[in-house]
Parts: structure tokens; C-alpha cells; sequence
């Protein structure tokens, strides 16, 4: 692929890094600084200075803006802010924070509460406003006609490159300028937003049309995922009379669109613009299923397009829907196809079969040992590569990350943390997600603000390197009884580092709810099976716990509600705070499920349907209640249900449920609760059994297969017998993610057969397909499977595998296992192995790698010169191999 594209970056990467390795150093100003700080006291212009240090400007370090001059004069003072503006993006964090505490120093704090921020500072600031803490823009927000206000009228330069603007700090601007009453619903103001539009705080009923249409202009120039701004846009839209050209100019906000909007759009409309469909790619999984059921797609492009068509014309977020099958068939696959797709493992697999024709299986990808022969002098490319790949690709156990660890701490010659430099910190980007306890125990604190930024994104810690960063985090930030909302902001999800009880130890504010909110609403939970060694969500059970007490804690202080009889006692939530809680609505008691109100309930089923935190016992409160609400209910009334539905009884369901459809069963059949106890279990085989008395088995389509998503789980063998083997076929990556009992998968394993042959005959690409039946393998069959085709079982295989059967896997078999299915082996499963076999089961931890000791001849060395693009390359792919 673009080998030279790649070079040009190398060095591009390499010149901006010897750039700022030049300023480190133990003095606090290197020379051109230290010429710049006494320029800054002095009151000749400073444009000569600026003028000839221009490309050094970006190098400004955080330790030397510290002894900048408190007397300089206005004149040099904006010169000099206008140009590290230019630079903003590129100085480090630390410089960036040292200005704006700099200009702050410059400015006496009034007296009487109000903000230094003047309207002429604010333009002074420009970008670096955003390094205000958050308590000083509340302070400037609250005024009394804000200088804001002033500011928002006067210019809308600033508001346009204020790309690093978090959800906190556009709720402080919002909530000012409501104060001093701009209505940010008019066209005119809208027009003026920039990057605040990305946040903007939609009440889509109130705006209108010229309102709507200048913010959908505007998000287009968001950085971030802006996918809920979207959906509250979309969500007043009637879609149904769409034609494809109002449904094209609907761009990317399309990705907003709910379930029932897109599967009420009409075929001609999605094929029509399927242009402009083609360059969103915010598609949840589910809104590409409810796409591909309102047009067809798949049936018209899939069957009958060529493969290379359909390449060329559906949205990529489609392409991901099209079987491993028909992606084979595909004469051309680009490798930049290849990087941009959110190809699950089995296409991935097709397509890097395609695009590398020497390549046998993901393994081949696995060794560092190349780039542990790079040559240092050669390594800053390297690291740079490192600094940016993404460190979730590497099992959290496997041994390859302190291999890179290792490599790099060589590179850049440091044995101990406690000698990085900032600048050393912001170049190690990502590989910082790779630090052990031993790194992190030894960062400085002011390393450790640096590297906070970088470390919010690493997703979880866990064990050692938990305890580490949580000590590290309290040592720099003090003991969270003293920390502020400010605090929590700048620590985002790292503060779900601390529990539940820790959490609730701060004081309680409507800051600090709008803080978690935001943190919050920016943490998505991955979607399907993720082994535990993979999975780098952050665990933010502590920070929705504190959520949910602080917005019911608040909200039942200032309410005063009327009580219901039979609710006596109980302060009923209301619409308003559970639109508010959100997924953190978990928090409501029982009783308080209980006693809403049949309007309230329909008001915000929506939202209680589908919180997967809910246990049984609120489940049930909540039947009841939709019972109230939905003494009839219809088929939708119960999709509307989502998640409620499990807590029905087979009796309940053969009274309201009786003639059930296939729509109605896709809204419910997504949650695994139908396969997870006894009794849910039967109330999902009377849902089976009462939509199977008018749909027989042998009529079911693949489509319909995939609507019952986990309800498939509660067919009887003899119904799993009855559907075909092509219809299943089709279905097949679907269905082999379900995790049904044994029996079940058993029956569908059968089925596969049926489909694609003997197990032995599986292709990997099958395998892939087949998922999680491959579980249901008996021994023998298991011993027909060749070893190289091991690591082509799924994870989710893999952890179904009865431990009778897995340990008698032969010890070539466990050997070539993989790594990542080596992640999702339980500890029962690996308990019924004996000691050989357990020790060739760990061989799948990551190849140890022996250094090499022979020096480098200049042929070798030229070959590793090319090495670390075949790691870069690697990565990459395996993330993509990996990622779904
Ligand atoms: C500027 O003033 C602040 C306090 O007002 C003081 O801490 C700092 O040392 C002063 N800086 C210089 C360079 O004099
Ligand atoms: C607060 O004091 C500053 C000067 O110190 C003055 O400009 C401002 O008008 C005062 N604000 C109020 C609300 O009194
Ligand atoms: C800003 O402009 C609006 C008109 O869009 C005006 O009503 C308001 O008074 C102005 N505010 C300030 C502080 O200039
Ligand atoms: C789509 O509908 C809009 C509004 O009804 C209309 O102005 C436009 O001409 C239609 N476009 C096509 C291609 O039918
Ligand atoms: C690798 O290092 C050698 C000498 O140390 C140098 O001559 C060569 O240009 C470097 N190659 C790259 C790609 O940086
Ligand atoms: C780190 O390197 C220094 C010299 O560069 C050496 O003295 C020291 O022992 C090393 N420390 C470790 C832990 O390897
Ligand atoms: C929270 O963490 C602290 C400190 O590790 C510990 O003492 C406390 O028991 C924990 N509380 C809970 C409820 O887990
Ligand atoms: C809900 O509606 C039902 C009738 O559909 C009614 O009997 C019941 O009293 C209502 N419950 C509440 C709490 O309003
Ligand atoms: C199920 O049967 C009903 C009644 O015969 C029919 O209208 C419906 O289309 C069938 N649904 C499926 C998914 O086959």
C-alpha cells in the first residue's frame, strides 16, 4: 500500500520530533526562549523576535511560560497571543494551560465576584479560553449581562476553531447566553455557533426549519460523534413521505434516524440516495439492519449486483452486512478498502486473503521480532507509529505489549519514568495505555497532568496498574473529598477509577450531575461478545451509581408532587427526571417503578425498555405497570416493550400476546435474558410456540431467523430440524453469535452441517460464520478439525465449549488456539486440562521473543529499516482482525 506515502509521514514524524526532543532540557528556558522572556519584560515590539522565531514557536515550553513577565506591555502581549494561537493545536498541554494561567495572573481578580474575562480578554484569550477551569467560565457564564454576551454578538471567529470544546464547558457557554437571553434557536445565532453547535442542546420541536437546516450545516464541521445531536434533530422528522433527495440532504444526520423512522422510509428514497448514504458511517448495528429491511438492499444489490458493484455503491456501513460468500466473489479489494471497512473477522479475513495473497492465517502477523531489531537510530518512526496505533488491539495479557514497552523505552532511552520530560510524555501518545505499574508509580505529578489527557482514552485499568494510577491520581489531584466538579472533568472516566462509596464522598452539585452526565454520555458499551482480555470499556458502574442517587437526590428536593393512594408515601419520578437519568433510571427503586403514572410510563418506555441494568423484581414492577398502561396491548404496544417483556409470565403471554408478528418478536428477541433462566426461558418458548402455530418452522426466511435473534434459542430441536439449510445459510453470522444452551446449539450445529458439509471440511472463513455452534462439536468431531484451523473457532465458541469436550483437544489443537481465543478459555474449561495440555494452551499468551545477538550487517539492516512498516502494517490489521 502507500509504502512511500508512508516514508513522507516517517520523516515529516521524525523532523516535528527532533523539534521537541531540542527543547527539553533541565533549564526552564532553552536560549531562544529565555531571549523570548526578556523580550516580553522589555517594552521594545516584539514583531522583529516573533517574525524570526516563528517555526520555534510551537516548542514553547510549559516551564519557561512559568517566568514570563507580569509587566508586559499590552501591544507585545497580543502579538505574541496571536501567534501562539496559530500554534494552539501543536503546543503541548502543559505550555497551552501555563499561557492561559499566565494571562490570568496578569488580570487582578475583582473584588466583587465577578470575572476578570472582559470582552477584550476574551478576544485576547481566543482559543486559549478553553483552558480556563470550568468554575472560572461558571463565574463569567453567571454574570449579570456577561461580557459572553458582548463577545457572542461581536465575533464569531473564536466560536468557529474551538475544536477542543468538551460537553461541560458548552453547557457553561449555553446556559450564559440563555441568561442574557441570545436565543440559540434562532437561524441567525445558530449561524454564529462553530464548534459549539456540536453540543447544541437540541429541543428539536422549537426549531424550525432555517434553524435546523443552519445546525445540520454546521455539524458537518464536527469532529467528534455528534450522532445525538442527530437524533434529537431527526427525531420530530416525518421520514415516511421522504424522497431520496430530501433523504440525501439529510447527510450524515441520517444517522439519527430511530428504528421505526428508518423502517418506515421508503425503497425508492434509500436506494435513490444511497450516494449520499455512502459517506456516513455513524450506523449502529441496528439501524444498518432496520436500512437494509426498509429497502431491500441486501435483496437488491446483494443478489442482484456483482460483488464489486455492490463495492462500489453501498455505504460501507452496508458493505459490513454483506455475507463472507458474496465478498469472495469481489475480483478487485483495494488495500484502502481494507483499512476504511468495519469488517467483522470473517470478511476481514476474506478481504486480507484478498489484498495479500501470500498471507495464511492472522498468525503470520503476530511477531515483533522484527521490530526488536531496529536499529535505535531508526526508531523514532517507530515510535511515532506506536504513539498513534491503537493499543486495544493487544490483549491486555498479551506479552507483545511489553515487548513494545521494552522496544520503545530503548528507542527513546529511558530505563525509568521518572526521567521523561514532558515533551517525551506527549510524544509516547498511546503507548502511555501500555504502562505497567512500575511506569506509572514513577511519573512525576506534573507528568501525570500531562499525560491525563492521553490516559482518559487508554479505556480500562485494571489489577496493579489500577492501584498505581489511583494513588498516582490522588497524590497529584489530592484526596477526593477536596476534588471538584472541575476535578472529575478533567479526569472523565478516569475517575471511575474510584467506587461507588469514594464517588459519593464529593459534594453533591448540579455541576457535578451535569459533569457525570457528560462523562457518561460519551462512554458507549461495545456491542456483541468482547473476551474480558479485550474488553477496554471503562467500568463506569461507579460513576452511574453516583448519577442516578445525585439527579434523584436533587430532583425530589425542590418537587413537591401530588401522591397517588396506592402510592402513598412513594414521590413519584416523573418524565422529566427520567429522561434526565437516562440508562442511570436503574436507580429507581421498585416502588418507584411501581407508581408511575400509565402517562409517564408511555412517555418514557422508550428509554425504560431497553436498560439491560434493570433486575428482575423492577422488570416486574414495570409489567405491571405497562399492563395499566396497555390493558389491550398490540403487537406494537409489546415491541415498544423492549426489555419489559421478559418479566411476562407464559400464561401473561398467552393472553396479551397471543398472535405475536415477526416485527414485534425482532423488537424483543435482541436480549440474551431469553436464554438465560429457567423461567424467562419458557415464557420464550410460549412466544415461539404461539408464533409457530401461524408460521411453521419450514416457511421461515433467513430475514426472519435473524429478526428472532435470541428467541431462536428457545426453538425445540424438532422446530430448529423443520427450517432450511439454505435460509440458515444465509443467516449464519448472525445466528453463530447467539449463546444458546447446548441442546440448542446442538440442533443448529446439525443444521450447519446440513448447510456447509462435515466440520472437518469447514472452511475458516465458515468457521467464522458458523460462531458459536462450533461449541456444540462432539469429540470426534473436534478431532477431525486441523490444528491450523484452531484459531478460526469465535471466542464466543470457544467459551461454550462443554469442558469434557475441551479437554480432549489435542495438545497441537490447544497449541494453535490463538491468542485471543486463549482470552475467552474459562477457568472450569482450563481445570479439566492436564498439565501438558494447559502448558500448550499457554503457548497462545504471545511468543516470546529472543533477542537478537548477532550485529547487523547492512543488508539486515536495511531489511529492518523496512520492518517497522510491516508492524505498522500488522497492527493495523490485526485490530481489524481483531476489532469485531
Ligand atoms: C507574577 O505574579 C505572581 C502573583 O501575582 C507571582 O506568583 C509570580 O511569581 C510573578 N511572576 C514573575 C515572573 O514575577
Ligand atoms: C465588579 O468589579 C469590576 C472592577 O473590579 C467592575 O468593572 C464591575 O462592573 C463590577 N461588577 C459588579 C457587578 O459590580
Ligand atoms: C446581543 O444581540 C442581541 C440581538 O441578537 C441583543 O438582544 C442583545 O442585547 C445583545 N447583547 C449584548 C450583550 O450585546
Ligand atoms: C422531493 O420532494 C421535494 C419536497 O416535496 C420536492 O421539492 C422535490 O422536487 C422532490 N424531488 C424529487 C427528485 O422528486
Ligand atoms: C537508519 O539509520 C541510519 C544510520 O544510523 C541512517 O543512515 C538511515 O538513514 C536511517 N534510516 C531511516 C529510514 O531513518
Ligand atoms: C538505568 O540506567 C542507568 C544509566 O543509564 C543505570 O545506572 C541504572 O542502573 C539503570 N536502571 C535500571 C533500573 O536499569
Ligand atoms: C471503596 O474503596 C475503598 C478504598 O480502596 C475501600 O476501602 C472501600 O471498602 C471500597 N468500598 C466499596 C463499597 O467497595
Ligand atoms: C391507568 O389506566 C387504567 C385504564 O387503562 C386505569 O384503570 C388506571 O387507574 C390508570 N392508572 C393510573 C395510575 O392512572
Ligand atoms: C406469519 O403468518 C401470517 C399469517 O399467515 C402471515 O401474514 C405472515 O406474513 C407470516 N410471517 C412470517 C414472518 O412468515
Amino acid at each position: 500500500m502507500g509504502q512511500s506515502a508512508l516514508f513522507v509521514l516517517n520523516s515529516a514524524l521524525m523532523f516535528s520530533f527532533c523539534l521537541m526532543m531540542s527543547s527539553a532540557g533541565p533549564k526552564k528556558c532553552t536560549e531562544w526562549e529565555a531571549e523570548l522572556a526578556t523580550k516580553l519584560a522589555a517594552s521594545a515590539d516584539i514583531t522583529p523576535f516573533l517574525s524570526a522565531n516563528t517555526d520555534k514557536l510551537p516548542s514553547l515550553s510549559e516551564s519557561c511560560v512559568k517566568t514570563f513577565s507580569n509587566t508586559t506591555n499590552k501591544a507585545n502581549l497580543m502579538k505574541l497571543m496571536a501567534e501562539l494561537d496559530k500554534v494552539y493545536d501543536i503546543l503541548d498541554a502543559g505550555s497551552r494551560h501555563a499561557v492561559f494561567l499566565w494571562i490570568e495572573q496578569l488580570n487582578p481578580k475583582p473584588a466583587n465576584g465577578s470575572s476578570w474575562m472582559t470582552v477584550e480578554q476574551l478576544a485576547l484569550l481566543d482559543r486559549f479560553l478553553l483552558q480556563a477551569p470550568l468554575s472560572s467560565l461558571k463565574t463569567l457564564a453567571d454574570m449579570e449581562s456577561s461580557p459572553l454576551c458582548a463577545f457572542f454578538n461581536s465575533s464569531n471567529e473564536l466560536w468557529r476553531s474551538l475544536y477542543d470544546l468538551n460537553p461541560a464547558q458548552a453547557n457553561v457557554f449555553f446556559t450564559g447566553l440563555k441568561k442574557c437571553s441570545i436565543d440559540v434557536a434562532k437561524a441567525a445565532n445558530i449561524a454564529k455557533l462553530g464548534q459549539l453547535a456540536c453540543l447544541y442542546p437540541v429541543d428539536a420541536n422549537l426549531l424550525e426549519d432555517s434553524s435546523r437546516n443552519k445546525l445540520l450545516e454546521l455539524l458537518k464541521n464536527c469532529k467528534g460523534d455528534v450522532k445525538n445531536v442527530y437524533q434529537k434533530l431527526t427525531k420530530s422528522m416525518n421520514v415516511m413521505s421522504f424522497n431520496s433527495s430530501q433523504l440525501g440532504e439529510l447527510g450524515d444526520a441520517a444517522a439519527g434516524l430511530g428504528m421505526k423512522q428508518l423502517a418506515s422510509l421508503s425503497k425508492e428514497a434509500v436506494v435513490g440516495s444511497l450516494s449520499t448514504l455512502s459517506k456516513i458511517e455513524g450506523f449502529s448495528k441496528s439501524q444498518k439492519e432496520a436500512l437494509l429491511k426498509a429497502a431491500g438492499v441486501a435483496d437488491i444489490f446483494l443478489k442482484t449486483k456483482s460483488a464489486d458493484e455492490a463495492l462500489s455503491i453501498l455505504p460501507p456501513a452496508l458493505i459490513t452486512e454483506m455475507t463472507t460468500k458474496k465478498l469472495q466473489e469481489a475480483s478487485a479489494l483495494s488495500t484502502e478498502l481494507l483499512g476504511k471497512m468495519p469488517w467483522n473477522k470473517g470478511q476481514a479475513l476474506v478481504v486480507m486473503a484478498k489484498a495479500f495473497s501470500n498471507l495464511k492465517t492472522t498468525e503470520d502477523f503476530k511477531s515483533f521480532k522484527d521490530v526488536e531489531a531496529v536499529p535505535t537510530t531508526n526508531c523514532t518512526f517507530v515510535v511515532s507509529v506506536f504513539a498513534k496505533a491503537e493499543h486495544r488491539l493487544l490483549g491486555k495479557s498479551s506479552k507483545r505489549r511489553e515487548e513494545v514497552l521494552n522496544y520503545i523505552k530503548t528507542c527513546m532511552s529511558f530505563n525509568s519514568t521518572d526521567k521523561l520530560t514532558a515533551n517525551q510524555v506527549n510524544q509516547l501518545g498511546n503507548v502511555l495505555c501500555m504502562f505497567g505499574p512500575a511506569e506509572i508509580d514513577k511519573l512525576s505529578n506534573s507528568n501525570l497532568k500531562e499525560a491525563v489527557d492521553q490516559l482518559r482514552g487508554c479505556g480500562k485499568f485494571e489489577g496493579d496498574v489500577k492501584a498505581s494510577l489511583r494513588t498516582k491520581i490522588i497524590d497529584t489531584y489530592g484526596a477526593f473529598e477536596t476534588w471538584t466538579f472541575d476535578t472529575v472533568n478533567e479526569l472523565q472516566t478516569l475517575a471511575s477509577l474510584f467506587n461507588e462509596s469514594e464517588i459519593n464522598k464529593l459534594s453533591a452539585s448540579v455541576d457535578l450531575k451535569e459533569t457525570l452526565k457528560s462523562i457518561l454520555s460519551h462512554v458507549k458499551e461495545p456491542e456483541g461478545f468482547v473476551p474480558a482480555d479485550v474488553n477496554f470499556t471503562p467500568d463506569v458502574t461507579s460513576l452511574k451509581s453516583s448519577f442516578g442517587k445525585i439527579v434523584i437526590n436533587l430532583f425530589f428536593k425542590v418537587s413537591r408532587r401530588k401522591r397517588a393512594l396506592t402510592c402513598s408515601g412513594i414521590t413519584i419520578p416523573t418524565k422529566d427526571l427520567i429522561l434526565e437519568l437516562g440508562s442511570s433510571s436503574s436507580a429507581l427503586t421498585v416502588d418507584q417503578l411501581g407508581c408511575l403514572s400509565n402517562d409517564t410510563f408511555k412517555e418514557t418506555v422508550d428509554i425504560l425498555g431497553d436498560i439491560t441494568a434493570f433486575p428482575m423484581e423492577k422488570l416486574t414492577a414495570l409489567k405491571t405497570v405497562a399492563l395499566m398502561a396497555y390493558p389491550t396491548p398490540t403487537n406494537n404496544d409489546i415491541a415498544g416493550l423492549k426489555r419489559i417483556t421478559v418479566a411476562f409470565t407464559a400464561a401473561e403471554i398467552n393472553t396479551y400476546f397471543a398472535t405475536p408478528n415477526i416485527d414485534a418478536l425482532a423488537a424483543i428477541g435482541k436480549y440474551q435474558d431469553w436464554s438465560s433462566d429457567a423461567t424467562v426461558a419458557a415464557t420464550a418458548k410460549q412466544i415461539v410456540e404461539n408464533f409457530l402455530k401461524s408460521n411453521a418452522s419450514n416457511t421461515l426466511l433467513s430475514k426472519d431467523l435473524l429478526a428472532l435473534g435470541y428467541l431462536l434459542c428457545a426453538f425445540t430441536p424438532e422446530q430448529i430440524a423443520a427450517v432450511s439449510a439454505a435460509e440458515y445459510s444465509s443467516a449464519a453470522s448472525n445466528i453463530g453469535k447467539l449463546k444458546c444452551s447446548l441442546p440448542v446449539l446442538t440442533a443448529l450445529k446439525n443444521k450447519a452441517v446440513e448447510a456447509f458439509g462435515a466440520p472437518s471440511a469447514w472452511t475458516t472463513v465458515q468457521m467464522q460464520d458458523i460462531g458459536t455452534l462450533t461449541a456444540a462439536l462432539t469429540s470426534a468431531e473436534f478431532s477431525a478439525i486441523s490444528k491450523e484451523k484452531m484459531s478460526y473457532i469465535t471466542p464466543e465458541a470457544v467459551s461454550l465449549i462443554p469442558p469434557a469436550v475441551f479437554q480432549t483437544l489435542t495438545i497441537d489443537q490447544l497449541r494453535f488456539l490463538g491468542t485471543e481465543n486463549l482470552a475467552a478459555v474459562s477457568s472450569q474449561q482450563k481445570a479439566s486440562l492436564d498439565t501438558t495440555k494447559a502448558l500448550a494452551l499457554n503457548e497462545n499468551s504471545g511468543a516470546t521473543v529472543t533477542p537478537t545477538s548477532a550485529p547487523l550487517t547492512s543488508a539486515s539492516a536495511s531489511l529492518a529499516c523496512e520492518s517497522p512498516l510491516a508492524a505498522a502494517i500488522a497492527l493495523a490489521l490485526t485490530l481489524l482482525a481483531l476489532s469485531h
